[in-house]
């Protein structure tokens, strides 16, 4: 599995504990900046997140701001884009399983490292139920359209 992983600022200094723990899990990790602690627009890294896991370079996305609202909003406007903000385990894993979010957001100034790990944890090993969620994401979807 690949998972493509951005941040703003707000969420650069999380983000190197966040590869560490996707790689301990065998998952190959793209990551796309930001790299430094240099202010930057989370748009960009949202956008580009989100447009990895669109066109199929990476399965699933992870994306860091200061609260996860912004950089999700900017990954939720790429066609194809389920991301959701999460700030606690239980919405995490339903994220998944309810929801098949692509993309998993979080604040860095919201959670800590402890938990930042916790949410991907329950996410990632959530299931999609499928059924009649697979109806209510398939009408997500059509709003795209
Ligand atoms: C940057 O200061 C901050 O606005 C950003 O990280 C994020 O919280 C926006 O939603």
């Amino acid at each position: 599995m690949k998972i493509a992983i951005g941040c703003d600022h707000g969420g650069f200094e999380l983000k190197p504990y966040v590869v560490e723990y996707l790689i301990s899990r065998g998952i190959e990790v793209m990551d796309l900046g930001t790299n430094s602690s240099e202010s930057v627009d989370y748009p960009d890294y949202g956008r580009a997140v989100g447009e990895s896991v669109a066109s199929g370079k990476a399965d699933l996305g992870i994306v860091i701001c200061g609260t996860g609202i912004g950089i999700s909003l900017a990954a939720n406007k790429v066609r194809g884009i389920r991301a959701a903000v999460v700030s606690d385990t239980f919405s995490a894993k339903m994220a998944r399983a309810h929801n098949n979010a692509n993309v998993l957001a979080f604040g860095a100034r919201v959670v800590g490292k402890g938990l930042a790990l916790e949410l991907i944890s329950a996410w990632l090993d959530a299931e999609f139920a499928g059924g009649r969620h697979q109806r209510r994401v398939d009408k997500i979807m059509e709003i795209e359209n």
